[in-house]
């Protein structure tokens, strides 16, 4: 049947995924999708309760058992407001713990198998900016534009220092975060499920150098493209 274009974004962390997907979302009249948050609300409610993240039974049975909702706010730092179970984990699915983890998580067949479902659930009507590691590769193959953000590992952390200081979190340097984005990239670049990959046809996106008006308006222009090509 007809279906609303889907554009996926994928790439590794800082690129600037979530601040560009939004953008495009907005000025195309899409819905933003962002999966990372659910693997972060897993993980938030993995380690609420207490439970290993070595322990895959135990999580399937958690992941196969939640509710994660994403709702659109007016909290300019926070405009999608993440739920899982009832929990507003917003904030906290944030935090060095949570991110520390996530990978691990991220990386076990129940939690892949669960999410990717809900996400293509979600995106059977298509009218998505859907972003996070294997939306191309693997949640939406047939989506209408695929864009991988890419950007140097010391450009990344540099912006992910300067969202913590404007966030008046505790102070996290700038080391620390190039080696732990470092290990996430490596983490979710090596897994053997859906690793994060460019797909064969997707348009890389180097942005070093580039705001992210200026990311978003080479992804329109490349959508408006595609779109008249059909
Ligand atoms: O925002 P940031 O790039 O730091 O991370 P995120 O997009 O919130 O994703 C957090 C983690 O979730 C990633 O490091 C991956 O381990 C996992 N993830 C994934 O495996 N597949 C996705 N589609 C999205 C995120
Ligand atoms: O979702 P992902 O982890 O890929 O990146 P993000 O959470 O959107 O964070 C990127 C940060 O870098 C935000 O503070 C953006 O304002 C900034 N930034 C960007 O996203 N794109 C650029 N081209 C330049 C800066």
């Amino acid at each position: 049947g007809l279906r609303q274009p889907i554009i996926a974004i994928d790439g590794p962390a800082g690129a600037g995924k979530s601040t560009v997907a939004r953008q495009v979302a907005n000025q195309l009249g899409l819905v933003y999708l962002d999966t990372g948050a659910m693997y972060r609300a897993i993980t938030w409610l993995v380690l609420e309760k207490g439970i290993s993240i070595d322990d895959e039974c135990a999580i399937a049975e958690l992941v196969n058992d939640c509710r994660i909702e994403l709702t659109p706010s007016q909290n300019i730092q926070f405009p999608v407001q993440v739920w899982i179970n009832d929990h507003n984990v917003t904030q906290v699915i944030r935090t060095v713990e949570v991110t520390s983890q996530v990978s691990a998580i991220a990386a076990q067949s129940a939690v892949r198998k669960a999410l990717v479902q809900q996400q293509q659930n979600w995106g059977q009507k298509g009218g998505l900016v859907a972003e996070g590691r294997d939306i191309g590769t693997h949640v939406f193959p047939d989506a209408e534009v695929k864009i991988f953000l890419t950007a140097s590992v010391a450009e990344r952390a540099r912006r992910r220092h300067q969202d913590f200081s404007t966030q008046g979190q505790a102070e996290v340097s700038l080391e620390q975060l190039e080696q732990d984005i470092a290990a996430r990239d490596y983490k979710d670049s090596t897994r053997t499920i859906s690793p994060l990959r460019k797909a064969a046809d997707a348009l890389e996106v180097e942005t070093d150098g580039l705001t992210p008006s200026q990311v978003a308006a080479r992804i329109v222009s490349h959508y408006q493209d595609r779109l008249a090509q059909r």
